[in-house]
């Protein structure tokens, strides 16, 4: 495995490759990353992951300073899962001048975390572009965990026409459910039990709107239109019960996971969506569903 830091020797590192698979990550690597490797093992010859604290997509009052950097750590795990490349490159080499050119996500962008986080997904799309530039890659793998992160990036390839396929790899998880993400590692002893309630109340609510649709199918027109305001109050049970165990609810939302936007009438591939602070701790979490039947 290489270690490169500076775009001119991965460009001449990767000028022969023609089956490039890229994971991006911000390092501090858990078992979630090293699934997105293994999934890009399968898709590409050459694997290269992408290790780099993105100062563009964090607010002013966020974690940009104290986030993790375990660099020497990451490479071992790399090592151990058969990456080809790792770039790590500075902050000075991937900006080298300020960034003026920015990449304007969709409007979606502004929603969800978006809505709590000004300016954080515009940021994202500024270092996934720079980076798709740098590295070329034919395939590049993203966490489903980050699930608006990668609806915005399938946005940005769609629409710039950028050549690569990209790859929503399933969320990995602790034994009781909750996602793996670095920032797990803020939360103390109590919040960490507590924290894998937020999956658990995803999971509930799906099972709710699995009933209700159901329901739904037994009932007239009127009955059906209704159905959709009652998912509306399954979000708001859903936020209330977190925020009464001590969690601070960004936002609890069932969307439409193939566009993000409020469910209408037919819709049948749903996602729960949510962010909640426990403690000093932003968590984000998702679920996906099919609801057969759809909505109508
Ligand atoms: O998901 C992440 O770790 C980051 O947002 C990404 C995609 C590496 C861009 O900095």
């Amino acid at each position: 495995m290489q270690i490169i830091s500076t775009i001119t020797a991965l460009r001449h590192r990767l000028r022969d490759e023609e089956s490039v698979a890229f994971v991006p990550t911000m390092g501090n690597l858990h078992e979630g990353h090293l699934d997105l490797v293994r999934v890009a093992r399968e898709h590409g010859r050459c694997v290269v992951v992408s290790i780099f604290v993105n100062p563009l997509q964090f607010g002013v009052n966020e974690d940009f300073s104290k986030y993790p950097r375990t660099l020497e750590q990451d490479c071992k795990l790399l090592e151990q899962c058969g990456v080809d490349v790792v770039f790590a490159p500075s902050e000075q080499d991937l900006y080298t001048q300020p960034q003026q050119v920015m990449v304007d996500p969709p409007a979606i962008a502004n929603e969800l975390c978006g809505a709590f986080r000004s300016g954080h997904f515009r940021g994202v799309a500024t270092v996934v572009l720079k980076l798709f530039n740098i590295v070329q890659p034919q395939v590049a793998v993203f966490g489903k965990k980050d699930y608006q992160q990668l609806h915005i990036v399938r946005q940005i390839v769609a629409q710039l026409n950028l050549p690569i396929e990209i790859i929503g790899s399933e969320t990995v998880r602790a034994a009781d459910g909750l996602a793996l993400s670095s920032r797990n590692q803020y939360l103390n002893p109590t919040e960490r039990t507590e924290a894998a309630f937020l999956c658990r109340t995803l999971a509930n609510m799906g099972k709710a709107m699995r009933d209700q649709a159901a329901l739904n199918q037994a009932k007239l027109n009127q009955a059906k239109l209704n159905n959709l305001r009652d998912f509306s109050s399954l979000e708001q049970e859903a936020r209330d019960t977190l925020n009464a165990r001590g969690w601070k609810v960004e936002y609890i939302a069932i969307r439409c996971s193939s566009t993000l936007l409020p469910l209408t009438a037919g819709d049948k591939d749903v996602v729960i969506l949510a962010a909640a602070w426990l403690g000093k701790t932003r968590l984000i979490d998702n679920l996906e569903m099919n609801l057969q039947d759809g909505l109508s």
